[in-house]
Parts: C-alpha cells; structure tokens; sequence
C-alpha cells in the first residue's frame, strides 16, 4: 500500500552500528512510495558506505556542506525545501546533543536547523548513554521544540548489553512515519477494539469457531493508533502480529473476551466491537477427547455466550460504542435492525461474502441518519476513513477543544 506516496523525505544519518538497519528503511520507505534523499554524516560512513545507500534509495547521496553538484553551493536549503520531514535514523547520542544545541557544522546538522519541515529523530545509542542526563536534557529540549521521537527500542544492543537505546526496526520506522502524517483525529482518546473470531471448545482437541481473519480489527487498532488514541486490542485467535504501539491482550473464548473487556472498560472513550463472537459455547465441554463411537455422531448441546457489545452498551455513561455487522444479505435491512436493538450509535455493516479473507472491503456506515457507503479499498485505508467518520460522530463532550 503506497501509504508514503508523493511524500518526499530526508533520511539523515549520524554515526552508530543502527546504519544497517537505514539500509532496509530505505527499501521500505520507497516501497510506500515515498521519494528519498539521504544525507549522512562523516561518522555514518564509517559504518555504511555512500554507494550502498545511493544504489537503495536511487537518488545521489549528500556527505559535505561544500558539495559542488548544488548549483548554488546551498545543500542545506534546497535538500530540506520540498521535504515533507527530516528522519534522522540513526540519532546518535552526539547528533542529539548538536539538534538540541542548535549547532550546525557539517551539513545534516545545518540542514536540520535550515528545515522548514517537521523533524523526527530515532536515538540509537548504548544504554548508558541513553540513559546519562545529558542525554536526557537534550530529548527533552528537543520535544520541547517540537521535534518528533521514534522510540528508542529496548533490547540487546551491539556492545553486549541489554537496554534501552536501540534504534526502532526499519519496518517499525516506517509506521511510525506514516503515522506522523495521519490527522490526529483521535488524540488522547482511549479506544478499546475486539477483533478476530473465538474458539469455543468441545473437547480439549475440538473448537467451535466463525469465519475471521481479524485484519479488519486489527486494521482498525492500527487507525486508531495513528490518530493518535492509546489503544487495547482483546484479540481472539489470529495469524496476525500484535499492532505496533498497541496493546494486545489474547482471548480463545467468548467468555475470556468478555472478561478482559469489562476488566478493561473502565475509563475507555470509544468501544469498537469487532470480533466475530461465538454466539453459543458448549455446554458440557468434555475433560477428555471424545472418541468414535461407530457411526454415531455426539450430540452438542449449548448455552448462549454474554453479548459482549450490548453489555458495554448498557453500561451507564459508558463509551461511545460502535458495532459490526458481517451479514449475507438485506444488509441495510439487517444492520439497521441489529443497531437499534444493540442501542448504539454507530454500527458497520458488510457483506461478510465478498470481503472474507481479503485485503480489500466495502463497508457502509448505520448511523441515526441512515446508511453512508464507503468506497471499497484496502481494509487499512477503509479503517483510517472509518476512523475519522467515527472522530466526527462523536458528541461535542468528546470532541477536540
Ligand atoms: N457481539 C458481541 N458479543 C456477542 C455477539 C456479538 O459483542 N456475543 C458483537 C459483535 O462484535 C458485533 C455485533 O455484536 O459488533 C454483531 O451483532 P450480533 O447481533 O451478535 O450479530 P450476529 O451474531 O451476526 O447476529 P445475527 O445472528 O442475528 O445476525
């Protein structure tokens, strides 16, 4: 997905063992379809060489102040002129000191202070020195100009210690970045998601389980993550990687998701009720694995699941709540009937035939003003747009000041 398209960045690199990690950001930010200019500083080079990151990013790469290819001798204007952002990955703990300084005596230094464009650092250092207070001092000098933080990660780190001060991976850079471009239509809200499907046991072998990839709920979490909401993700079974920068908690029934929900509603603004739940479990769920028994099948017999979204729905002044609906036909018909019996004020519906397992959706929104069809895309996309419908829906309490 070209999430980076027509963007234009400047990958700045100061010295660490980090740059061969720049080396696969790069790839990935052009995968986005983003445009990449690369300025490195004497020390990166010691690490990477010009020629690998020129073959990368396609583009030639920018060493000194004093580089006689810039027409005007102005390397430091016209590279960050047109830039959507500055990424400084790896910052190494002396970049950092130089940002916060304002100093500017090679060019990605000069370069920075010259910006007319938002600045964003990923720290790549020892543990020790991420953590020394002067270090310490110059992140917080520089979130108080506004420059943006990526991180760092924790972890092992290339000395042999373990802590914090490595640099994020190239595909968490990635969307951290794409992130940074997003309205933040959500900030500061919490926003608590259910997704993919549960798994009611028959025997300690044998589920009951729906049809659910989970991508739509996770694609979601995603949106909210990146407008800017702290996210909790309860999860059934999925394939899928826990959402960067969102926190995953894993259920298999739907008693567990409905216990890890109330456990966690407290203090949430939005609830966004994804999952495919079981709508009955077993009742007598065998201690041991059934076996044949020559043609006779065993007979089950059930007992209805808590509906997870009318409980949440039901809480006084709970969260603003949103449901889904995957039916097979009569959506409108369907989807109406089911937000007015859930008592919410946003439902989402869709024919689950058309979109199951796939990357792309068409969805439409149920609200108290009738039926909003998006337009089909990926389920990313879709989510970023639902995300934004949801933001607008929200009452004036709960709106941005
Ligand atoms: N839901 C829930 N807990 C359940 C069942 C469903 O939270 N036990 C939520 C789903 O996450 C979804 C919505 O309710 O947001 C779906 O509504 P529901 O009426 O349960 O859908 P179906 O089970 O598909 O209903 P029907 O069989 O009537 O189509």
């Amino acid at each position: 997905m070209l999430d980076l398209k027509d963007k234009r960045i400047v990958l700045g690199m100061s010295g660490g063992i980090a740059c061969y990690k720049s080396a696969e950001l790069v790839r990935r930010l052009i995968e986005r379809g983003a445009t990449v200019d690369v300025v490195m500083t004497d020390a990166a080079t010691h690490f990477i060489t010009a020629v690998t990151m020129q073959a990368l990013s396609g583009r030639p790469v920018f060493l000194d102040q004093w580089d006689p290819r810039m027409p005007n001798n102005m390397a430091h204007i016209d590279l960050s002129r047109g830039a959507d952002a500055i990424l400084i990955a790896p910052a190494s703990a002396d970049f950092l000191a130089k940002l916060a300084q304002g100093r500017a005596d090679d060019l990605l230094s000069t370069l920075c202070l010259a910006r007319a464009c938002p600045l964003l650092v990923a720290p790549a250092m020892n543990r020790e020195m991420w953590a020394a207070a002067p270090t310490q001092r110059n992140i917080d000098q520089l979130i108080a100009d506004g420059v943006d933080v990526l991180g760092p990660g924790s972890g092992s780190q290339a000395c042999g210690e373990i802590g914090d001060g490595r640099m994020l991976e190239a595909s968490e850079l990635v969307v951290e970045l794409i992130a940074f471009f997003q309205q933040k239509s959500l900030l500061g809200k919490s926003v608590l998601i259910t997704a993919g499907p549960t798994c009611e046991p028959i025997d300690p072998i044998r589920v009951i389980t729906n049809r659910s990839s989970g991508k739509t709920g996770y694609a979601l979490a995603r949106a909210a993550w990146e407008a800017g909401a702290q996210v909790t993700l309860v999860s059934g079974p999925t394939a899928l990687p826990a959402p960067y920068g969102v926190n995953r908690i894993c259920v298999e029934t739907a008693q567990q998701m409905h216990d890890a929900v109330m456990d966690q509603i407290q203090d949430q603004d939005i609830f966004i009720s994804v999952a495919a739940v079981a709508d009955w479990r077993v009742a007598n769920i065998a201690t041991d694995k059934l076996k044949k028994d020559g043609n006779n099948p065993p007979s089950l017999s059930f007992v209805a699941n808590p509906d997870i979204l009318a409980t949440v729905a039901a809480i006084p002044n709970g969260p603003w709540c949103v449901g889904f609906a995957a039916e097979t036909e009569r959506l409108s018909e369907y989807a109406n009937q089911k937000r007015l019996r859930k008592g919410i004020p946003m439902l989402i519906g869709n024919l689950a035939q058309n979109v199951m397992d796939a990357d792309h959706t068409t969805v439409s929104i149920f609200d108290d003003q009738g039926e909003h069809v998006l337009a089909t895309s990926t389920k990313q996309d879709v989510a970023r747009q639902l995300i934004r419908a949801i933001a607008e829906r929200l009452p004036s309490s709960m709106q941005k000041p």
